[in-house]
């Protein structure tokens, strides 16, 4: 049996992003940036963002995949590339969650191969202590334990996406 105990509500996730989305549209001050929103968990928080965003911005996906259930297996396949140029333009990873490290550090050396003008990365959440390879992140929503939590983008094996909150997946 499945068990979902609410970790962050709808109301903590949205007022959150719009604090991240003031300190992005501050940092940035009137350029004109590239959001790539890391598919499939982003897909909820890039969209929030973006819209509480008054940076311009295009949009532009990748599709990564590292998991198979709730472990993280190291190896990470690109399955969809990026489809703008990206060469001297300044550039916003949107990923869900920073966990071991490895998605985060796969995607920067992707991206910095192709010549951005500049990179910053921003997570909604953070599980800190799983980290295995160090990364900067520019922006993060939540700092959470070692849970599994599923909602709000983040999957158990592709369900459970459009919870509006995140909770955490208690077997
Ligand atoms: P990393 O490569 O270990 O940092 O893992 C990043 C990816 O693992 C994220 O993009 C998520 O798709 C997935 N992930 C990590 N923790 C969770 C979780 O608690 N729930 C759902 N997906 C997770
Ligand atoms: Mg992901």
């Amino acid at each position: 049996m499945l068990n979902l105990e609410v970790m962050l509500d709808e109301e903590k996730i949205q007022s959150r992003i719009s604090e991240l989305a003031k300190e992005i549209d501050e940092d940035y001050n009137g350029k004109n940036i590239i959001v790539v929103c890391v598919l499939r968990g982003a897909i909820y928080f890039t969209v929030d963002l973006t819209k509480k965003m008054k940076t311009q911005t295009e949009l532009d996906f990748v599709k990564v995949s590292s998991y198979d259930g709730t472990e993280s297996t190291g190896r990470i396949d690109l399955k969809l590339e990026l489809n703008e140029n990206i060469e001297n333009r300044d550039v916003l990873i949107v990923e869900d969650i920073i966990d071991t490290g490895y998605t985060l550090k796969f995607l920067k050396e992707y991206i910095m191969k192709k010549n951005p003008k500049s990179l910053k990365i921003a997570v909604l959440l953070d599980k800190e202590e799983r980290r295995k390879v160090q990364i900067d992140v520019d922006y993060i929503g939540f700092k959470i334990p070692n849970k599994y939590v599923v909602g709000y983008g983040f999957d158990y094996n592709n369900t459970y996406r459009n919870l509006p909150y995140i909770a955490n997946l208690k077997s």
